[in-house]
């Protein structure tokens, strides 16, 4: 069975964009392969300053990942503060990283330049290097990840194939997985921005944790376009298009039976099922991660158990390096 690996910080509430580009994919893979999945917040701690938000955080998003159907028996869910040997092996990859690849990655260009170059702190410049540790430390063959994360996966591959040269066989190789793009979601109000935690309005996500009553407001009041007819095409009605897109996605009717099903009808008709089909699908997941936060200590209980079983692979991948490196024992 093949090792697959892929991690999700836990900085904000889950949306139909996380859900429908990675979520989906976790969970449907966790029968196929055998898959590991953490939270890592560790890499969260890039942009925090209050204590107790990142521990909310990451019991909110646990609690969403066992309720969109990963089954803790088959799958490895864990919380990455809670294996040391991430940060262990972070600072190998480090001291392995040049400071000029590690400048190149746009990322944390992109971060740093939104907040000012001079506030970015250097654990978002060396995030990149933690990231290769939480993939090697698993010998992952597969690592699902969006567009966005492809060049940290291939300098994960470098990281890993210049170690094994220098120091011999350890780890392995990863392949990146990038998920397609078929499922982008857009934001509500801003069309043609994806649906993103750092949107400039809430608004515009839509998140699994969201009372019917909101994400029914947010729907009806999403940014439409010019004409009224439901019609797919994503230059000159991107607000209707990402409609059909969520509609679609959640209900598996094709966008043309859709188009077919609301021929003559309205925006307005068209907002309400869109409505109802994604109030309807987080009904139950909101309903099981309610339940999961309620009983704070069991749910605490299954990351332990995951952890357990994370740390036996991680550990020994990280005695292996320590050998290979020729520290003494
Ligand atoms: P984030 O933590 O927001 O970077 O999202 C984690 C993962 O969710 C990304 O690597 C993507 O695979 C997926 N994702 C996030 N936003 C969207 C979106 N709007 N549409 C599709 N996939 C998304
Ligand atoms: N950097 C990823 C993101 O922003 C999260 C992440 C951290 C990750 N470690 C990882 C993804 C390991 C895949 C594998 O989405």
């Amino acid at each position: 069975m093949a090792r697959v690996l892929s991690c999700i910080q836990p900085t904000g509430p889950v949306h139909l964009g996380n859900y429908l580009g990675a979520l989906v994919n976790w969970v449907s893979g966790q029968n196929r392969n055998d898959v590991f999945h953490g939270i890592v917040d560790l890499h969260a701690l890039t942009v925090t300053d209050k204590p107790g938000v990142i521990g909310d955080q990451t019991l909110q998003l646990a609690a969403v990942l066992f309720a969109v159907g990963l089954d803790p028996k088959v799958a490895t869910v864990f919380v990455q503060s809670h294996i040391p040997a991430h940060s262990q092996l972070g600072w190998i990859m480090e001291c392995l990283a040049g400071f000029g690849e590690a400048s190149r990655m746009t990322q944390f260009k992109d971060k740093s330049a939104k907040g000012g170059a001079d506030t970015a702190r250097v654990g978002l410049f060396t995030y990149p290097m933690l990231q290769a540790a939480d993939i090697l430390l698993y010998q992952a063959h597969y690592v699902p990840v969006g567009e966005d994360q492809r060049q940290h996966i291939e300098l994960t591959r470098d990281l890993a194939t210049r170690f094994n040269a220098r120091f011999g066989e350890t780890f392995r190789v990863p392949e990146g997985h990038i998920l397609k793009a078929g499922a982008k979601i857009y934001d509500l109000q801003e069309p043609t921005s994806k649906m993103s935690k750092s949107s400039g309005s809430a608004a515009g996500v839509l998140e699994l944790m969201d009372t019917p009553e909101a994400n029914t407001k947010k729907i009806k009041s999403a940014a439409t376009d010019a004409g009224r007819e439901v019609k797919f095409d994503e230059k000159e009605k991107p607000g209707i298009s990402n409609l059909l897109t969520i509609h679609s996605s959640l209900s598996g009717t094709s966008i043309a039976n859709l188009e077919k099903e609301f021929d003559g009808k309205g925006y307005g008709d068209f907002k309400g099922a869109v409505a109802e089909v994604v109030v309807e699908y987080f009904r139950p997941i909101r309903a099981q991660a309610l339940e999961l936060l309620e009983d704070e200590k069991h749910l605490i209980d299954l990351l332990h158990e995951g952890a357990d079983k994370a740390r036996v692979v991680a550990s020994s991948t990280l005695q292996n390096t320590y050998k290979n490196l020729g520290l003494v024992k």
